[in-house]
């Protein structure tokens, strides 16, 4: 569905400033997949996600590399050389972005009903959404995420829950049945119980739709329920890459390892906690040779200087090759065996 190669975006900072906020990700998308971009805050997942729709803040720019997606006709679009006109079709309609934080974006003087008419008829090509028509395709879409139209469709944002809310606005970013949806950090807002809807819900969406889906997350629970295949982003970098399986029971990078020892498992005895010390580095001041050296209990001379790339352990078919940039990663084991109930 989506090929990335070499993909850098930075931001500017001063008149002639600015920061590598991602630095050369590759990654294939294959139709119908799920995968979990995870990492600590800062570490660039969100803009990445902006950069896979071209919907970077004016001061982001895409500095390097091409993004080329498969249209639903079967033609191939690098989005890096789309005009305007083109880019505002391919928007809603091919892939869309649930953001961060979004649900408290909607519209508060417009009605529900009024969000789903002005995104059907901005970006829908030539056709006419009349009044039932609008209605009909919300509809069905607020039923897939257990929502009543009748109550729902007349509502303005400040009657629903954030739990409702957030249900909504993912019926609204589908509404013109995109190929690939990017949902950033979709649950962190809501109570417990909210999020295991809005997880259930998400299955079944996609059970019904077939969309390939990017979820960006800090929460490796709800990664190890959605996706498929998991990116681990470090600094800007992707780190580790590969099926849900392998990165959740055998990490083949420190800092992926740290994440999942650092959650508390579900059953089974409470082991203590691992935290990973230190701090993510600063953007304008990255360490030479493996970004994560000064924070990890494996770093050798070698990783201080020399350049560390993904390098390839298992391949696997359909993007699922497991990779890791580390350069021992035949030492890392999982401290915590019960990992499978991350
Ligand atoms: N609009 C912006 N201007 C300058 N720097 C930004 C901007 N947005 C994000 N950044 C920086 O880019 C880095 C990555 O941020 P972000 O993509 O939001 O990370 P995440 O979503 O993983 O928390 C951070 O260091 C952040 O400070
Ligand atoms: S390359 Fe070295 S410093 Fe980097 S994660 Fe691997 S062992 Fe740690
Ligand atoms: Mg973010």
């Amino acid at each position: 569905m989506l090929s990335v190669r070499d993909l850098s975006i930075a931001y500017r900072t001063g008149r002639k400033e600015s920061v590598d906020a991602v630095t050369g990700v590759n990654l294939d998308l294959y139709e119908g997949q799920s995968l979990a971009l995870v990492g600590e805050s800062g570490c660039g997942k969100t803009t990445l996600g902006l950069g896979l729709l071209r919907l970077l803040p004016g001061l982001g720019e895409i500095t390097s590399g091409s993004l080329v997606y498969r249209l639903k006709d079967g033609t191939r679009a690098d989005l890096l050389k789309l005009k305007p006109e083109p880019l505002r079709r391919f928007r809603w309609n091919e892939a869309a972005m649930v953001f961060q934080g979004a649900m408290n974006a909607f519209n508060p003087v417009a009605r529900i009903f009024d969000h789903f008419a002005d995104t059907l008829r901005d970006h829908s090509d030539g056709k006419r959404w009349t009044k039932k028509a609008v209605e009909a395709r919300a509809g069905e879409l607020l039923e897939t995420v257990r929502l009543d139209p009748d109550r729902v469709l007349p509502s303005y944002p400040h009657e629903l829950s954030g739990g409702m809310k957030q249900r909504a606005l993912i019926a609204l970013a589908i509404a013109l049945d995109p190929q690939v949806l990017v949902l950033d950090e979709p649950t962190t807002a809501l109570d417990l119980l909210t999020q295991r809807q809005i997880v259930q819900q998400l299955h079944e969406l996609r059970r019904k739709f077939g969309f390939t889906m990017v979820f960006i997350t800090h929460d490796l629970g709800l990664a190890a329920e959605l996706a498929d295949r998991v990116a681990t982003m470090y600094a800007g970098r992707i780190i580790e890459t590969g099926s849900a399986r392998d990165i959740f029971h055998e990490p083949k990078h420190p800092y992926t390892a740290g994440l999942i020892n650092a959650v508390m498992p579900v059953k089974g005895d409470r082991p203590a906690l691992e935290s990973i010390p230190g701090y993510p580095p600063s953007l304008k001041a990255m360490p030479p040779g493996c970004p994560f050296h000064p924070r990890c209990a494996f770093a050798t001379a070698e990783c201080r200087t020399a350049p560390v790339g993904l390098d390839v352990l298992t391949e696997r078919p359909q993007g699922m090759t497991h990779s890791a940039a580390c350069l021992h990663h035949d030492r890392i084991t999982l401290t915590r065996k019960e990992s499978s109930n991350v």
